[in-house]
């Protein structure tokens, strides 16, 4: 069936200090889910020599949809490829709504993603006023069929997808363990055959506390962390309440 997988997204946090402090203290003992950690651009090597032996993979927050030329700024999926990355996030909500990443550009970025050999996880999640407005699927759904649209039917064999519903992000607030059910239920049956193999991670104020009841639920395979992921014990246990 599907090997749990969690994975850290620490945004625009972190420093050297912080990644030696962190990798310190951090003990997977007892875990047995899939675990990666994808720090800020700067300290993608330095967190890729510390997860050397641990068994854990190292990922990226973002990537360009170019390949390579005259981007400034940007950073290619095969630099990412070329320095260890495993996994890449495409399209979160943050860079959607702050920096104004369309569903198309989010589809040309896992495209690239799977072009240089990287595993791209596709963020999808809707805002709390989409929710309120009972347009949840909607949105989801037109999230995850403009990635269809440009890449075609057959490309989840190779790509993780997270549940992050937008209300959820940073604010305590998480989803219920039936709402993100439901939602996991929609995607997967969204993803057509190859569905039932893709994990299906839930992000938004995971927590230890909380990890154990979202991860009971049989659509949801891990999560994407944010906060919780900044803090090496809490962060371990969350690992160990996937499996
Ligand atoms: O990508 C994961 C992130 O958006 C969730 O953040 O702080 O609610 O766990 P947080």
């Amino acid at each position: 069936m599907r090997t749990p997988l969690v994975a850290a997204n620490w945004k625009m946090n972190g420093s050297r200090e912080f990644a030696e402090q962190f990798f310190a203290g951090l003990d997977l003992g007892g875990a047995t889910a899939e675990v990666a950690i994808c720090p800020p651009f700067p300290y993608l090597p330095l967190v890729g020599e510390k997860l050397k032996g641990l068994g854990v993979a190292l990922g990226a927050q973002n990537l360009s949809r170019e390949t390579s030329g005259a981007f400034t700024g940007e950073v290619s999926a095969e630099m990412l490829q070329d320095i260890g990355a495993r996994y890449a996030i495409v399209g979160h909500s943050e860079r959607r709504s702050l920096y104004g990443e369309s569903s198309e550009l989010v589809a040309g970025k896992f495209i690239a993603a799977q072009a240089a050999g990287l595993v791209p996880i596709l963020c999808v999640g809707e805002t709390l006023e989409e929710r309120e407005e009972e347009r949840t699927l909607a949105v989801i759904g037109s999230q995850i069929e403009a990635v269809i649209d440009a890449a075609g039917p057959g490309i989840w064999n190779r790509a993780v997808v997270a549940y992050e519903p937008v209300w959820a992000i940073g604010t305590g607030k998480t989803a219920t363990p039936e709402q993100a059910q439901q939602v996991h239920e929609f995607i997967r049956g969204q993803l057509g055959e190859a569905g039932a193999a893709v994990q299906i991670l839930y992000g938004g104020s995971v927590k230890s506390g909380n990890a154990e009841t979202l991860f009971a639920q049989p659509d949801i395979d891990g999560a994407l962390v944010g906060g919780a992921s900044l803090d090496a014990e809490e962060f371990a246990q969350i690992c160990r309440a996937a499996g």
